[in-house]
């Protein structure tokens, strides 16, 4: 028995807006899953509270049990709507799906702010009006950005009193960039919380916007996000978009649990979606065998000596895709090959085309979202580019170590604490790294992985099997979390 069973039991409600295998959009999905399931290995009762989005496979939909029903008023009018609880349990934890067709039938979990504002407002009052249906009190209630931040407002104010009312809460950033702002008299009208609430320590932004998200840093017992260099990051301009102010009033309870990565999920030796399974005994040779599968599949020419360089992202400016546009050029030498994987802003999806055409054979720009082909490029790549201008923690790093892929990455929040840079004159280190935003040095970067990879395949392949050795599983900060939780409710 581990010292953590002889801890006391918590009892945790996380609320979030999205999970995997039910609905992932990016890593908020993947920590929802991970982390639930790693707290119960540690003496923690999880519940999952999520909405029940249409998108949801019905794989998952038909095994869902109905919990119980009721109208909820939420409304400054008085409106009120229908909540249903579909429940499904699994591996040790308890997921319970918010069913209502208005709010979550028209398919993927975020759509515009004005259709996702009241979605939210509503999801995060209808969560905790779930826990006192179910008469299910936690001690604490786990909150994930902006959707769920209004859950610490609305428990200590139109829940206070209630049984639920007596749970502490943690808010967790994922990503400061999204916070959950619209106008006043909006916010207000599709919750109904008391005016004290706008005013300018809370909710309020500027003249005449609500923030969900600050009034839920207001309002939470403690503020957590996923990396130490990003908790300190956000307390500055550059980072604290807009918030730094906040935060730094706040910091006395914000701290920085780094993320790890499930590795049940994320493990080279019994994946399935990968051409041939390998672990740290036979990766050098196997993997060899998974780039050519790539290769294959993708078109690009079958050469085992090229470079595989694989970028597996969302297309927006947080991830650094200027900078990659600016000298991919200059990274395309004849040995070079790149496949990219990814959605998002139209401009770089076709930048991401253009280079495939114009690289054919060398390129392949897959612009799509798809879990396996995922899975064939951290196998199949020798680097994973991950230049971003900001990493709250970042996964696919540490996805990409765990398949003994090399992280090329820029030194920035989780990035920064969890890929630690090459040294040539002790040979240790994880990966490649690069501290200013500037092309040029993401490029020399690349240069240097280059370099070893070419000129000294030794010192290359040790670092293959030190990363894949590295600890990069959940065990460790979901003891940090759970530590959290028995400060909160000694
Ligand atoms: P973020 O949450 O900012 O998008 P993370 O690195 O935390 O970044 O998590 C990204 C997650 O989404 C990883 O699990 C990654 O494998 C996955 N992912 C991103 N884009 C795609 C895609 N196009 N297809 C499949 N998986 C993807
Ligand atoms: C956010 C961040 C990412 C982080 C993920 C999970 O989407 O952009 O850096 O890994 O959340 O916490």
């Amino acid at each position: 028995m581990s010292d953590y069973d002889l801890r006391p039991r918590r009892s945790v409600a996380f609320i979030g807006s999205e999970c995997y295998p039910f609905v992932k959009t990016g890593g908020l999905g993947d920590v929802m899953y991970a982390l639930p399931r790693a707290l119960s290995r540690q003496n923690c009762d999880v519940k999952v509270i999520l909405p029940r989005y249409k998108c949801i496979p019905w794989q998952y939909q038909e095994k869902m049990i109905y919990r119980g029903e009721f109208r909820m008023d939420l409304c400054k009018d008085g409106r009120s709507f229908y909540v249903g609880i579909m429940e499904y349990v699994w591996d040790g934890v308890v997921y319970d799906f918010i069913d209502n067709e208005e709010f979550f039938g028209s398919g993927n979990p975020y759509t515009n702010l004005v259709d996702d504002i009241p979605k939210f407002c509503f999801f995060a009052k209808a969560a905790l009006a779930a826990l006192n249906y179910m008469n299910w009190v936690p001690d604490v209630i786990h909150c994930h950005d902006w959707q769920a931040a209004l859950v610490p407002v609305f428990l200590r104010t139109m829940f206070a009193g209630t049984p639920v009312g007596d749970a502490k809460t943690v808010l967790t950033i994922h990503n400061l960039r999204f916070q959950g702002v619209y106008n006043i008299p909006t916010i207000q009208y599709w919750t109904n919380l008391p005016d004290y609430v706008f005013n300018k320590d809370a909710l309020k932004q500027g003249y005449e916007d609500a923030n969900m998200l600050k009034g839920g840093l207001d309002y939470a017992d403690r503020i957590t996000t996923v990396s130490g260099t990003y908790a300190g990051e956000i307390q500055t301009p550059f980072y604290g978009e807009n918030l730094d102010a906040h935060l730094r009033y706040h910091s006395g309870k914000l701290r920085g649990i780094v993320n790890g990565i499930d590795c049940g999920i994320w493990n080279p030796w019994t994946d399935n979606k990968l051409a041939v399974q390998y672990d740290i005994t036979n990766v050098l040779d196997r993997k060899r065998q998974n780039k050519r599968a790539l290769q294959e599949q993708l078109g690009l020419w079958q050469d085992d000596h090229v470079f595989v360089i694989g970028l597996v992202s969302r297309l927006t400016d947080q991830k650094g895709l200027d900078l990659v546009n600016a000298v991919l050029p200059r990274m395309m030498d004849g040995h070079t090959q790149v496949v990219v994987l990814g959605t998002g802003d139209e401009q770089y999806e076709n930048s991401f085309r253009h280079y495939e055409d114009a690289y054919r054979g060398s390129v392949c720009s897959n612009i799509m979202y798809d879990e396996g082909r995922a899975h064939s490029i951290y196998a199949g790549a020798d680097a994973l580019l991950v230049p971003s201008l900001f990493e709250p923690c970042g996964l696919t790093q540490l996805i990409a170590m765990r398949y003994g892929t090399i992280p090329i990455v820029r030194e920035t929040g989780g990035l920064k604490d969890t890929v630690q840079p090459y040294n040539r004159y002790t040979n240790d280190g994880n990966g490649f790294t690069f501290d200013h935003y500037d092309a040029e040095l993401l490029l020399d970067a690349v240069n240097r992985a280059k370099t070893l990879y070419f000129t000294n395949r030794w010192c290359w392949d040790e670092m293959v099997q030190r990363d894949m050795d590295k600890d990069v599983s959940w065990e460790q900060s979901a003891a940090q979390y759970r530590d959290l939780y028995l400060e909160l409710k000694p």
